[in-house]
C-alpha cells in the first residue's frame, strides 16, 4: 500500500520524505487539501496511509482577515475532506497539530487529555482540526511544539542574526522544547510500524524545558558568536506596540509518557541541535 505525505516543502514534510523515500510527496500545486473538489476527486486507491504534514503556520498572519480564513481552510475545513476521504478509502490519517490549541497557563507538562483553550486565530484553527480528524476512523492527531527542521524557523533566525553581528532580544518568559523534524518523522514512523493504538500523541524532543533565549543562546554558544549577548525580554514587552501580533502561550511542553509507552523515546533536544547546527551551513 502507498504512503502520501502532504505539504511537501515544508519542514516536517522534509524529513518524513528523508526516511520514507518511497512515499508519495505532494505540494499544494499537486493537491490543496483545503479544496473539497480536489481531495474528494484525487485517486486514493492503493493508499494505506496519508500523512498530513500540510498547514498554514503563518500565526501572526492568520491574525488578519484573510489569513483567518485560509488558516480555518487549511487547518480545519481540510481535516473534514481528508477524514471523508480516510473513511471511503479506507486509510490511516497521520495529522499533526501544536501546543497552540492551549492557553499555556499549565504549570506541569500538558498531556493529551487537556482541554482545547486556543489564545489565537492560528491555535483555534488547528484546535479545529484536532476535532475534525477524530471523524477518522483510522487516525493518529501528533500534536507538537517549536519544530526546527529544513525551513524557516527560529534556530535559523538565530544563525543568521548572529552571522550579522547582531545581538538579539529574545523572549525569556515563554517555556517550551524543540522538537527537530527528523525526531518528529521518525516518532510518526514509529506509530505507524508499530502499529500504536488510534488516538491522540504528543511527541515532542525530550530534555529540559528551557526558554527560547536560552534557545538562542544554546545556538550563539555553538557557534561561537561570543562577542554578542542574547538579551532578555518579556513576552508582553516584546509585543507591545504590536497589536496585529498574536498572543503566544508562556508555557509549550507537552508530556511524552504516552509516545514513551510506546517504545519511543524522543532524543533530547540539544542531542538534535548540535547535529542540526552541524549539518546546516552558514
Ligand atoms: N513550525 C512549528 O513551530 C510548529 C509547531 C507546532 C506544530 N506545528 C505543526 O506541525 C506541522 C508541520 O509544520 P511545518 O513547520 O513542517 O510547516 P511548514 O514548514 O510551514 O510546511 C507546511 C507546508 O504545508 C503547505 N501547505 C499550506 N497550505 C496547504 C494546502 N492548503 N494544501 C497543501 N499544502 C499546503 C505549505 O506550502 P506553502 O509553503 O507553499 O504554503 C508548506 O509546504 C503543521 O501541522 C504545523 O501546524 C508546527
Amino acid at each position: 500500500m502507498k504512503t502520501i505525505i502532504l505539504g511537501a516543502g515544508g519542514q516536517l514534510a522534509n524529513a518524513l520524505q528523508e526516511i520514507m523515500p518511497e512515499a508519495i510527496a505532494l505540494t499544494i500545486d499537486d493537491l490543496d487539501i483545503s479544496s473539497r473538489d480536489a481531495v474528494m476527486v484525487y485517486d486514493w486507491s492503493g493508499v494505506g496511509t496519508v500523512i498530513n504534514a500540510a498547514a498554514y503556520t503563518n500565526v501572526d498572519g492568520a491574525e488578519t482577515s484573510e489569513g483567518r480564513v485560509t488558516a480555518w481552510r487549511a487547518n480545519a475545513q481540510a481535516l473534514s475532506y481528508l477524514s471523508q476521504a480516510a473513511n471511503k478509502h479506507d486509510f490511516t490519517l497521520v495529522h499533526v497539530s501544536s501546543e497552540y490549541v492551549f492557553d499555556g497557563t499549565a504549570k506541569s507538562p500538558m498531556d493529551e487529555t487537556t482541554p482545547f483553550s486556543p489564545l489565537s486565530a492560528y491555535g483555534a484553527s488547528k484546535a479545529g482540526g484536532d476535532l475534525t480528524v477524530s471523524l477518522a476512523n483510522k487516525h493518529y492527531l501528533v500534536r507538537t511544539s517549536w519544530v526546527v527542521g529544513k525551513g524557516n524557523n527560529f534556530v535559523r533566525t538565530m544563525i543568521g542574526l548572529g552571522e550579522r553581528g547582531i545581538s538579539p532580544t529574545v523572549v525569556s518568559d515563554q517555556i517550551g522544547r524543540l522538537t527537530f523534524a527528523n525526531t518528529l518523522a521518525e516518532g510518526i514512523q514509529h506509530l505507524l510500524t508499530k502499529n500504536a493504538p488510534y488516538g491522540t500523541y504528543n511527541l515532542t524532543n525530550e530534555g529540559e524545558p528551557v526558554s527560547w533565549a536560552e534557545v538562542a543562546r544554546s545556538v550563539f554558544k555553538a557557534r561561537s558568536f561570543n562577542e554578542l549577548t542574547v538579551i532578555d525580554q518579556t513576552t508582553a514587552d516584546y509585543f507591545a506596540g504590536k497589536p496585529e501580533a498574536a498572543k503566544r502561550p508562556l508555557y509549550s511542553v507537552l508530556s511524552l509518557n504516552k509516545i514513551k509507552a510506546t517504545g519511543f523515546t524522543p532524543r533530547n533536544w540539544r542531542d538534535d541541535l548540535t547535529d542540526y547546527l552541524t549539518e546546516t551551513p552558514s
